[in-house]
C-alpha cells in the first residue's frame, strides 16, 4: 500500500511554533513515526511552502499512490485551487490537522479543501497523522 503524505506551508518549521498547539515533534520525527508504526505501508513524504507544488503533487497522486494524506496548513482556509485539485484526485483522502482547530480563530473555521476530502481529524498533534494512517488502511482493507 502507498501513501502520499503531504504537507503544506511552515509545517517544516513546526517544532518553531507554539508547542501548545503543534506539539512537541518535528515534521522528520512526525514522518518516522508513520514509518515506524506503519511498517508495512510504503510512505512517500512531501512537504512545500508553494501552493502550486503541492497541487502538482495531488494531481500524480491518482496514478501513482493508493490514498492520500494531506496537511495543507494555512491552504486549508484559503486555497480554492487546492479544493479543486482534490476533486480530480480520486484516491481516499484524509486531510489532517496538529492543532485543534474548532478551538481557534475564526479565519480557520473555514475549511475549503477538507471538503474534497473523505474527511478529516483535528486536534491530536502528531496522533492527527497515525489515526489517518489507520483510517486509510480501514477504508482499503474493505
Ligand atoms: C494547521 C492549522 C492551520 O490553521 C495552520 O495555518 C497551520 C497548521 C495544523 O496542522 O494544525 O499551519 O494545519
Amino acid at each position: 500500500m502507498k501513501i502520499l503524505v503531504l504537507n503544506g506551508p511552515n509545517l517544516n518549521l513546526i517544532s518553531k511554533r507554539s508547542k501548545n498547539q503543534y506539539g512537541e515533534k518535528n515534521l522528520e520525527q512526525i514522518e518516522s513515526l508513520l514509518s515506524k508504526e506503519f511498517p508495512k505501508i510504503d510512505f512517500t513524504f512531501y512537504q512545500s511552502n508553494i501552493e502550486g507544488n503541492l497541487i502538482d503533487w495531488i494531481q500524480k497522486a491518482d496514478n501513482k499512490f493508493d490514498a492520500l494524506i494531506i496537511n495543507p496548513g494555512a491552504y486549508s482556509h484559503t486555497s480554492v485551487a487546492i479544493h479543486d485539485a482534490l476533486e480530480l484526485c480520486k484516491i481516499p483522502k484524509i486531510e489532517v490537522h496538529l492543532s485543534h482547530l474548532a478551538t481557534r480563530e475564526d479565519f480557520r473555521q473555514n475549511l475549503i479543501t477538507a471538503r474534497k476530502t473523505n474527511g478529516y481529524i483535528s486536534g491530536f498533534s502528531e496522533n492527527s497523522y497515525l489515526a489517518a494512517a489507520y483510517l486509510i488502511h480501514k477504508i482499503l482493507k474493505k
